[in-house]
């Protein structure tokens, strides 16, 4: 099948955050099933640091209308492996900025710029997609532009769109209405939002959208819960039927200890030994103490409300005090408080702790290696990757029951389970998963087992690909 993804940031080219995994793999892992995959995202030029050669494609600029003013946009061209071509839409004052994703007045403009001129590109390459999948609110009014009947050669193409995480919607005032190009067709936006002063691109999607995935099962059925719905969750469970929840997979060949070139001692699940090894060179090279016996707990995370890696750090205070052998290595960037509780950590425990504000890939990889346990006390957790990266790596996830943690991690018992998975989002929870983790690494045997069964989970993009083949399948049928 054609299929034409559209995304705000794509790996290798821009990340803040898994979203950029999962479309630039599940390109790649569709291509290899036979399918005709392209992809088109923003240029950020420096912002998205890539330090990739982008090369500019030879066609005349493309004007996209936003009401009372125009853009126009070129083009730049690259590949994800497999040769599948990646279209970088170019439009320097709107994408060269700081960062990613802003709180710039004209934010809804950048992405109705990158929709509108995905749609276009499609239509002036004459390459008529069977599916055009969309990700996140960045990319969700895609469905109803189509449906306003603004790009005719694609009219009747049909639309999935996946929701990474709902509690990013792309909510503006609708001051932006006019912009949005829809003219006289205005009449498909949410009326009742609009009244209330509201435009909404997430909504949209999941009014508009032909089929709705989500990238875990727990999450699709969370999703429509009030809890977890984000005020959305009315809308999604009319639309239950066209909701399915697919699990992400990782990158495999990424993020395989064999072979990691970030790693001093590379190993796999018969030479644990060399983990230790790893883990010891590790600590030596961040100044955390080594003895023999340490556990290290790992966490590599944006540092805002969803994580709860505020809970983390009320925890962490008494299980290092309580219990001398354990280490603490945090990753991460994002609330300042969150920051600064493991800055205190950082200072109170100096032998035992260490954390890194930023964004390092290198020392992600580390983390995941040189830990024996990696925590993620989520709120909530559409799919996450980190618990996946460390099943792969050996290291023991401790998660919340939720999303898609609560898909992939089980609590370790009687031989069987590759984790520990706890209740609440509060620290006697999370000092109750580490004092039970360290109960079971008191037991050599039973500690090597749940490595084993960490290591033997098939968590790779082959199996979930197919998934959402049959979801383009449906479509098609
Ligand atoms: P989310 O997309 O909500 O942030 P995921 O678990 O799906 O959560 O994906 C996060 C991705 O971003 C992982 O690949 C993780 O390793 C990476 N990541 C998060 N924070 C950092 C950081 N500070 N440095 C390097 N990589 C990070
Ligand atoms: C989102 C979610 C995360 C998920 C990722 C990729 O950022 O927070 O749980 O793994 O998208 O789908």
């Amino acid at each position: 099948m054609r299929i034409l993804f559209v995304s705000s940031e794509v790996v290798p080219f821009a990340k803040t955050g898994g979203l950029a995994d999962v479309t630039g793999a599940l390109a790649v892992a569709l291509t290899k099933l036979g399918h005709d995959v392209r992809v088109v995202m923003p240029n950020y030029g420096h912002a998205g640091a890539d330090g990739h050669r982008h090369q500019k494609m030879e066609i005349d600029e493309i004007e996209i209308p936003l009401g009372t003013w125009s853009a126009g946009v070129g083009f730049y061209r690259n590949e994800l492996d497999g040769g599948i071509p990646v279209y970088l839409v170019d439009h320097p004052p709107s994408y060269h900025r700081g960062a990613l994703y802003t709180d710039d007045s004209d934010e809804h403009a950048r992405f109705i710029i990158l929709q509108r001129a995905a749609l276009s590109l499609t239509e002036r390459l004459g390459w008529i997609p069977e599916v055009i999948h969309c990700h996140d609110w960045q990319t969700a009014l895609i469905p109803l532009y189509l449906g306003a009947g603004d790009y005719p050669q694609l009219e009747g193409v049909p639309t999935v769109l996946t929701i990474h995480n709902l509690g990013y919607q792309g909510v503006f005032g609708s001051h932006i209405r006019d912009d949005l190009g829809l003219g006289v067709n205005s009449y498909l936006l949410h009326q009742d939002d609009l009244a209330r002063d509201n435009i909404n691109f997430l909504k949209h999607g999941a009014m508009y959208a032909d089929m709705i995935t989500t990238v875990s099962p727990t999450y699709a059925e969370e999703i429509t819960t009030p809890q977890y719905g984000c005020g959305l969750d009315d809308l999604l469970r009319l639309r239950r039927d066209e909701l399915v929840g697919i699990l992400n997979g990782i990158d495999t060949d990424n993020w395989n200890p064999r072979t990691d070139p970030h790693l001093s001692y590379r190993y796999s699940a018969k030479s644990l030994w060399r983990k230790e090894k790893f883990k010891h060179d590790f600590l030596d090279s961040i100044g955390v103490r080594y003895e023999e016996g340490v556990t290290v707990v790992g966490v590599v995370s944006r540092l805002v409300w969803q994580k709860g890696i505020d809970v983390a750090v009320d925890a962490m205070g008494g299980l290092l005090e309580d219990h001398p052998e354990l280490r603490f290595v945090a990753l991460g960037s994002g609330d300042k408080a969150v920051e600064d509780g493991l800055r205190w950590l950082a200072w109170r425990f100096a032998d035992q702790v260490s954390f890194t504000s930023g964004y390092d890939i290198a020392l992600s990889h580390r983390i995941e290696a040189g830990s024996d346990l990696f925590l993620m006390p989520s709120r909530y957790e559409p799919c996450g990757l980190n618990q996946m990266y460390s099943l792969a790596y050996g290291t023991a996830p401790l998660v919340r029951r939720t999303g898609g943690l609560a898909d992939t991690v089980t609590t370790f018992d009687q031989g069987d389970g590759n984790g520990v998975v706890f209740e609440d989002t509060d620290s006697n929870a999370v000092r109750w998963a580490v004092e039970t983790a360290l109960a079971i690494r008191g037991d050599k045997t039973a500690w090597k087992t749940l490595q084993i069964n960490a290591m033997g989970a098939d968590n790779s993009w082959a199996n979930r690909a197919s998934d959402y083949e049959a979801v383009y399948q449906r479509l098609a049928d």
